[in-house]
Protein backbone atom coordinates (compact mmCIF):
# COMPACT_ATOMS: atom_id res chain seq x y z
CA UNK A 1 0.00 0.00 0.00
CA UNK A 2 0.80 3.22 -1.03
CA UNK A 3 1.60 6.07 2.01
CA UNK A 4 0.32 9.90 0.86
CA UNK A 5 3.72 10.82 0.44
CA UNK A 6 3.66 7.90 -2.49
CA UNK A 7 5.92 5.55 -0.77
CA UNK A 8 5.20 1.76 -0.68
CA UNK A 9 5.19 0.31 2.40
CA UNK A 10 5.76 -2.94 2.53
CA UNK A 11 8.33 -3.63 5.65
CA UNK A 12 6.71 -3.97 9.30
CA UNK A 13 8.97 -3.75 12.42
CA UNK A 14 6.88 -5.63 14.96
CA UNK A 15 8.34 -5.66 18.45
CA UNK A 16 8.01 -8.44 21.09
CA UNK A 17 9.13 -7.14 24.31
CA UNK A 18 10.73 -3.86 25.92
CA UNK A 19 12.22 -5.72 28.50
CA UNK A 20 15.76 -6.27 27.32
CA UNK A 21 18.81 -8.67 29.60
CA UNK A 22 21.73 -5.97 28.58
CA UNK A 23 21.88 -2.04 29.35
CA UNK A 24 23.11 0.06 26.57
CA UNK A 25 24.13 2.55 27.70
CA UNK A 26 22.81 4.44 24.60
CA UNK A 27 19.05 2.64 24.96
CA UNK A 28 18.18 1.80 28.29
CA UNK A 29 18.21 3.30 31.63
CA UNK A 30 20.86 1.12 34.37
CA UNK A 31 17.40 -0.12 35.93
CA UNK A 32 16.03 -1.01 33.37
CA UNK A 33 12.81 -0.59 32.67
CA UNK A 34 9.20 -0.28 34.55
CA UNK A 35 8.10 -3.78 34.18
CA UNK A 36 4.65 -3.42 32.70
CA UNK A 37 1.78 -5.09 33.33
CA UNK A 38 1.31 -8.77 31.79
CA UNK A 39 -1.43 -7.88 30.17
CA UNK A 40 0.20 -4.21 28.31
CA UNK A 41 2.28 -6.64 25.81
CA UNK A 42 0.66 -7.95 23.24
CA UNK A 43 0.08 -12.11 22.98
CA UNK A 44 1.84 -14.25 20.49
CA UNK A 45 -2.29 -14.51 19.16
CA UNK A 46 -2.19 -10.99 18.89
CA UNK A 47 0.69 -10.37 17.33
CA UNK A 48 -0.23 -12.68 14.43
CA UNK A 49 -3.60 -11.02 14.03
CA UNK A 50 -1.82 -7.85 13.93
CA UNK A 51 0.81 -9.66 11.33
CA UNK A 52 -1.82 -10.98 9.34
CA UNK A 53 -3.82 -7.90 8.51
CA UNK A 54 -0.42 -5.85 7.96
CA UNK A 55 0.30 -8.83 5.21
CA UNK A 56 -3.32 -8.36 3.62
CA UNK A 57 -2.21 -4.37 3.42
CA UNK A 58 0.62 -5.23 1.49
CA UNK A 59 3.46 -6.11 3.67
CA UNK A 60 5.83 -8.67 2.51
CA UNK A 61 8.43 -8.09 4.98
CA UNK A 62 8.55 -8.44 8.67
CA UNK A 63 11.37 -7.69 11.46
CA UNK A 64 10.64 -8.81 14.69
CA UNK A 65 12.43 -6.47 17.36
CA UNK A 66 12.83 -5.68 20.88
CA UNK A 67 14.20 -4.93 23.94
CA UNK A 68 15.73 -8.09 23.24
CA UNK A 69 13.34 -10.56 20.85
CA UNK A 70 14.80 -13.50 22.01
CA UNK A 71 13.59 -12.62 26.00
CA UNK A 72 10.20 -13.32 24.85
CA UNK A 73 8.50 -16.44 25.61
CA UNK A 74 7.08 -18.00 22.56
CA UNK A 75 9.24 -15.96 20.51
CA UNK A 76 9.86 -19.64 18.36
CA UNK A 77 6.31 -19.89 17.99
CA UNK A 78 5.74 -16.85 16.56
CA UNK A 79 7.84 -17.08 13.98
CA UNK A 80 6.49 -20.21 13.15
CA UNK A 81 3.06 -18.79 12.95
CA UNK A 82 4.50 -15.66 10.98
CA UNK A 83 6.35 -18.33 8.53
CA UNK A 84 3.04 -19.40 7.60
CA UNK A 85 1.50 -16.76 6.14
CA UNK A 86 1.98 -17.29 2.65
CA UNK A 87 2.31 -13.83 1.03
CA UNK A 88 5.43 -12.80 3.84
CA UNK A 89 8.59 -13.25 1.49
CA UNK A 90 10.66 -12.44 4.53
CA UNK A 91 11.04 -12.83 8.09
CA UNK A 92 14.17 -11.59 9.87
CA UNK A 93 14.64 -10.64 13.37
CA UNK A 94 17.30 -8.39 14.91
CA UNK A 95 19.01 -9.62 17.90
CA UNK A 96 21.62 -8.74 20.76
CA UNK A 97 23.41 -11.99 20.04
CA UNK A 98 23.60 -13.49 23.69
CA UNK A 99 20.85 -15.89 23.36
CA UNK A 100 21.39 -17.61 19.90
CA UNK A 101 24.11 -20.55 21.49
CA UNK A 102 20.73 -21.77 22.44
CA UNK A 103 17.93 -20.32 19.83
CA UNK A 104 19.50 -20.29 16.55
CA UNK A 105 18.81 -23.49 15.61
CA UNK A 106 14.78 -23.37 16.60
CA UNK A 107 14.49 -19.89 15.05
CA UNK A 108 15.85 -21.33 11.78
CA UNK A 109 14.15 -24.48 12.05
CA UNK A 110 11.14 -22.03 12.81
CA UNK A 111 11.50 -20.39 9.20
CA UNK A 112 13.17 -17.56 10.30
CA UNK A 113 15.35 -16.13 7.13
CA UNK A 114 17.47 -13.73 8.06
CA UNK A 115 19.28 -12.46 11.55
CA UNK A 116 20.46 -9.13 12.45
CA UNK A 117 23.25 -8.81 15.53
CA UNK A 118 23.75 -5.94 17.25
CA UNK A 119 27.58 -5.70 18.09
CA UNK A 120 29.03 -2.39 18.83
CA UNK A 121 32.42 -3.47 20.15
CA UNK A 122 34.65 -6.25 19.68
CA UNK A 123 36.35 -5.75 22.62
CA UNK A 124 35.51 -7.45 25.82
CA UNK A 125 36.05 -4.77 28.27
CA UNK A 126 34.34 -2.36 26.27
CA UNK A 127 31.59 -4.69 25.44
CA UNK A 128 31.25 -5.32 29.71
CA UNK A 129 30.95 -1.40 29.69
CA UNK A 130 28.72 -0.39 26.68
CA UNK A 131 26.08 -3.31 27.10
CA UNK A 132 26.52 -2.65 31.06
CA UNK A 133 25.78 -6.51 31.56
CA UNK A 134 27.09 -8.35 28.67
CA UNK A 135 29.78 -10.49 27.74
CA UNK A 136 31.15 -10.48 24.35
CA UNK A 137 31.54 -14.08 24.42
CA UNK A 138 27.93 -15.07 24.66
CA UNK A 139 27.55 -13.07 21.93
CA UNK A 140 30.55 -14.93 19.63
CA UNK A 141 29.21 -17.92 20.07
CA UNK A 142 25.59 -16.76 18.86
CA UNK A 143 27.03 -16.25 15.93
CA UNK A 144 28.89 -19.60 15.23
CA UNK A 145 25.69 -20.80 16.61
CA UNK A 146 23.69 -18.91 14.18
CA UNK A 147 26.43 -19.99 11.06
CA UNK A 148 26.15 -23.49 12.22
CA UNK A 149 21.87 -23.14 12.12
CA UNK A 150 22.63 -22.30 8.39
CA UNK A 151 22.06 -18.40 8.40
CA UNK A 152 25.11 -17.47 6.57
CA UNK A 153 24.36 -14.12 5.00
CA UNK A 154 24.30 -12.50 8.85
CA UNK A 155 24.46 -8.40 8.99
CA UNK A 156 25.89 -6.82 12.24
CA UNK A 157 24.63 -3.36 13.38
CA UNK A 158 27.39 -1.62 15.12
CA UNK A 159 26.54 2.22 16.66
CA UNK A 160 29.25 4.76 15.90
CA UNK A 161 29.93 6.45 18.59
CA UNK A 162 32.47 9.11 18.93
CA UNK A 163 35.81 8.30 21.55
CA UNK A 164 33.86 4.36 22.32
CA UNK A 165 34.74 2.64 18.90
CA UNK A 166 35.59 4.97 16.15
CA UNK A 167 39.47 3.20 16.87
CA UNK A 168 37.74 -0.39 15.44
CA UNK A 169 35.77 1.11 12.19
CA UNK A 170 38.95 -0.92 10.93
CA UNK A 171 38.44 -3.84 12.76
CA UNK A 172 34.65 -3.99 11.76
CA UNK A 173 35.28 -3.87 8.20
CA UNK A 174 37.95 -6.45 9.00
CA UNK A 175 35.19 -8.89 9.60
CA UNK A 176 33.71 -9.20 5.91
CA UNK A 177 37.18 -10.36 4.49
CA UNK A 178 36.48 -14.12 5.40
CA UNK A 179 32.84 -14.35 5.15
CA UNK A 180 29.46 -12.96 3.50
CA UNK A 181 28.30 -11.16 6.10
CA UNK A 182 27.67 -7.37 5.66
CA UNK A 183 29.02 -4.87 9.13
CA UNK A 184 26.33 -1.84 9.23
CA UNK A 185 27.59 0.84 11.14
CA UNK A 186 24.76 3.53 12.20
CA UNK A 187 25.05 6.75 13.21
CA UNK A 188 23.78 7.14 16.83
CA UNK A 189 20.51 9.29 17.52
CA UNK A 190 20.06 11.50 19.92
CA UNK A 191 16.73 9.76 21.87
CA UNK A 192 16.49 8.46 25.50
CA UNK A 193 19.58 8.06 27.55
CA UNK A 194 22.14 9.10 24.51
CA UNK A 195 20.00 12.55 23.87
CA UNK A 196 21.71 14.78 26.25
CA UNK A 197 25.18 13.10 25.47
CA UNK A 198 28.30 15.21 24.39
CA UNK A 199 28.17 16.34 20.77
CA UNK A 200 31.69 14.49 20.40
CA UNK A 201 30.07 11.13 20.42
CA UNK A 202 27.67 12.00 17.52
CA UNK A 203 29.63 10.95 13.94
CA UNK A 204 28.25 11.33 10.54
CA UNK A 205 28.21 7.64 8.94
CA UNK A 206 30.99 9.04 6.20
CA UNK A 207 33.77 8.38 8.96
CA UNK A 208 33.90 5.21 8.00
CA UNK A 209 34.85 6.40 4.41
CA UNK A 210 37.37 8.67 5.97
CA UNK A 211 39.18 5.37 7.63
CA UNK A 212 38.09 3.42 5.13
CA UNK A 213 39.32 4.81 1.42
CA UNK A 214 40.05 1.61 -0.05
CA UNK A 215 36.04 0.75 0.56
CA UNK A 216 34.26 1.23 -3.43
CA UNK A 217 30.66 1.80 -3.50
CA UNK A 218 28.23 -0.59 -4.90
CA UNK A 219 23.97 -0.28 -5.26
CA UNK A 220 22.26 0.48 -2.19
CA UNK A 221 19.67 -1.60 -0.54
CA UNK A 222 16.29 -0.41 1.68
CA UNK A 223 18.01 2.56 3.90
CA UNK A 224 21.37 1.34 3.89
CA UNK A 225 23.85 3.25 0.95
CA UNK A 226 26.57 0.24 0.22
CA UNK A 227 30.12 -0.07 -0.14
CA UNK A 228 32.62 -3.23 -0.61
CA UNK A 229 36.55 -3.62 -0.16
CA UNK A 230 37.23 -5.38 -3.45
CA UNK A 231 38.91 -8.24 -2.45
CA UNK A 232 36.54 -8.90 0.46
CA UNK A 233 33.65 -11.53 0.61
CA UNK A 234 31.18 -9.33 2.81
CA UNK A 235 30.08 -5.75 2.43
CA UNK A 236 29.81 -2.28 4.73
CA UNK A 237 26.40 -0.57 5.00
CA UNK A 238 26.01 2.94 6.56
CA UNK A 239 22.80 3.83 7.95
CA UNK A 240 22.76 7.50 8.35
CA UNK A 241 19.56 8.36 10.08
CA UNK A 242 20.49 11.82 11.16
CA UNK A 243 23.21 13.18 8.79
CA UNK A 244 21.73 11.75 5.59
CA UNK A 245 17.91 11.98 6.31
CA UNK A 246 16.81 9.02 4.42
CA UNK A 247 12.89 9.35 5.07
CA UNK A 248 12.28 9.33 1.24
CA UNK A 249 13.20 6.13 0.86
CA UNK A 250 11.81 4.59 4.03
CA UNK A 251 9.22 1.92 3.06
CA UNK A 252 8.60 0.66 7.34
CA UNK A 253 5.70 1.47 9.66
CA UNK A 254 6.58 -0.19 13.14
CA UNK A 255 4.31 -1.86 15.81
CA UNK A 256 4.95 -1.24 19.95
CA UNK A 257 4.94 -4.33 21.99
CA UNK A 258 2.11 -2.39 23.95
CA UNK A 259 0.51 -2.10 20.61
CA UNK A 260 0.81 0.73 19.11
CA UNK A 261 1.50 1.75 15.38
CA UNK A 262 4.07 4.25 14.64
CA UNK A 263 4.54 5.15 11.09
CA UNK A 264 8.00 6.78 12.35
CA UNK A 265 10.33 6.06 14.87
CA UNK A 266 10.95 9.74 15.79
CA UNK A 267 7.26 11.31 16.06
CA UNK A 268 5.18 11.03 19.21
CA UNK A 269 1.83 10.11 16.52
CA UNK A 270 0.62 6.37 17.92
CA UNK A 271 -2.55 4.33 16.97
CA UNK A 272 -3.33 2.06 19.05
CA UNK A 273 -4.32 -1.62 17.96
CA UNK A 274 -5.08 -3.29 21.07
CA UNK A 275 -8.09 -4.49 21.04
CA UNK A 276 -9.19 -4.28 17.44
CA UNK A 277 -9.98 -7.70 15.30
CA UNK A 278 -10.97 -7.78 11.68
CA UNK A 279 -11.89 -4.66 9.44
CA UNK A 280 -11.29 -2.84 11.94
CA UNK A 281 -7.74 -3.60 12.77
CA UNK A 282 -7.36 -3.43 9.19
CA UNK A 283 -8.57 -0.07 8.50
CA UNK A 284 -6.22 1.07 11.94
CA UNK A 285 -3.31 -0.08 10.23
CA UNK A 286 -4.03 1.51 7.30
CA UNK A 287 -5.08 4.56 8.77
CA UNK A 288 -1.19 4.55 10.31
CA UNK A 289 0.10 3.58 7.06
CA UNK A 290 -1.78 7.08 5.45
CA UNK A 291 -0.89 9.17 8.35
CA UNK A 292 3.26 8.40 8.01
CA UNK A 293 5.23 11.57 8.80
CA UNK A 294 7.20 12.68 5.39
CA UNK A 295 10.37 13.15 7.60
CA UNK A 296 11.81 13.53 10.96
CA UNK A 297 14.34 16.35 12.42
CA UNK A 298 16.92 14.33 13.71
CA UNK A 299 19.10 17.03 12.15
CA UNK A 300 17.26 20.26 13.84
CA UNK A 301 16.80 18.47 16.97
CA UNK A 302 16.05 15.27 19.26
CA UNK A 303 14.00 12.82 18.44
CA UNK A 304 10.27 13.74 19.19
CA UNK A 305 9.40 10.21 20.52
CA UNK A 306 9.36 10.39 24.58
CA UNK A 307 10.21 6.58 24.27
CA UNK A 308 13.55 4.79 24.35
CA UNK A 309 14.54 2.46 21.65
CA UNK A 310 13.82 -0.53 23.99
CA UNK A 311 9.84 0.34 23.44
CA UNK A 312 9.51 0.70 20.26
CA UNK A 313 12.54 -1.26 18.52
CA UNK A 314 15.24 0.17 16.97
N1 LIG B 1 20.87 5.30 18.00
C1 LIG B 1 21.13 4.33 17.08
N2 LIG B 1 20.85 3.03 17.26
C2 LIG B 1 20.30 2.65 18.43
N3 LIG B 1 19.91 1.46 18.90
C3 LIG B 1 19.40 1.62 20.13
N4 LIG B 1 19.44 2.93 20.50
C4 LIG B 1 19.99 3.60 19.44
C5 LIG B 1 20.31 4.97 19.18
N5 LIG B 1 20.06 5.93 20.07
C6 LIG B 1 20.10 0.21 18.13
C7 LIG B 1 20.76 -0.92 18.87
C8 LIG B 1 20.38 -2.08 18.04
C9 LIG B 1 19.02 -1.73 17.56
C10 LIG B 1 17.97 -2.47 18.33
O1 LIG B 1 18.86 -0.32 17.77
O2 LIG B 1 22.12 -0.87 18.96
O3 LIG B 1 21.27 -2.29 16.97
FE1 LIG C 1 19.06 -4.19 24.74
FE2 LIG C 1 19.45 -3.50 22.21
FE3 LIG C 1 18.84 -1.61 24.00
FE4 LIG C 1 21.23 -2.85 24.10
S1 LIG C 1 20.45 -1.53 22.42
S2 LIG C 1 19.85 -2.45 25.83
S3 LIG C 1 20.77 -4.90 23.46
S4 LIG C 1 17.52 -3.27 23.36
Amino acid sequence: MLDSCGRRIDYLRLSVTDLCNYRCRYCMPEEGVFKRPHGDILSIEVLEEIARAAVGLGITKIRLTGGEPLVRRGIVELCRRLRAIPELKELCLTTNGSLLPELARPLRDAGVDRLNISLDTLRPDRFAAITRRGALDDVLSGIRAAEAAGFDHLKFDTVLIGGFNDDEIADFVGLTENHPWEVRFIELMPMGPCACWDKSCFLPGTTVLDRCPDLQPIPAEGVARRYKHQSYKGTVGLISPVSHDFCADCRRIRVTADGKLKGCLHSREEIALRGLHGWELENAIRRGILQKPQRHHLAERSSDTPRNMNQIGG
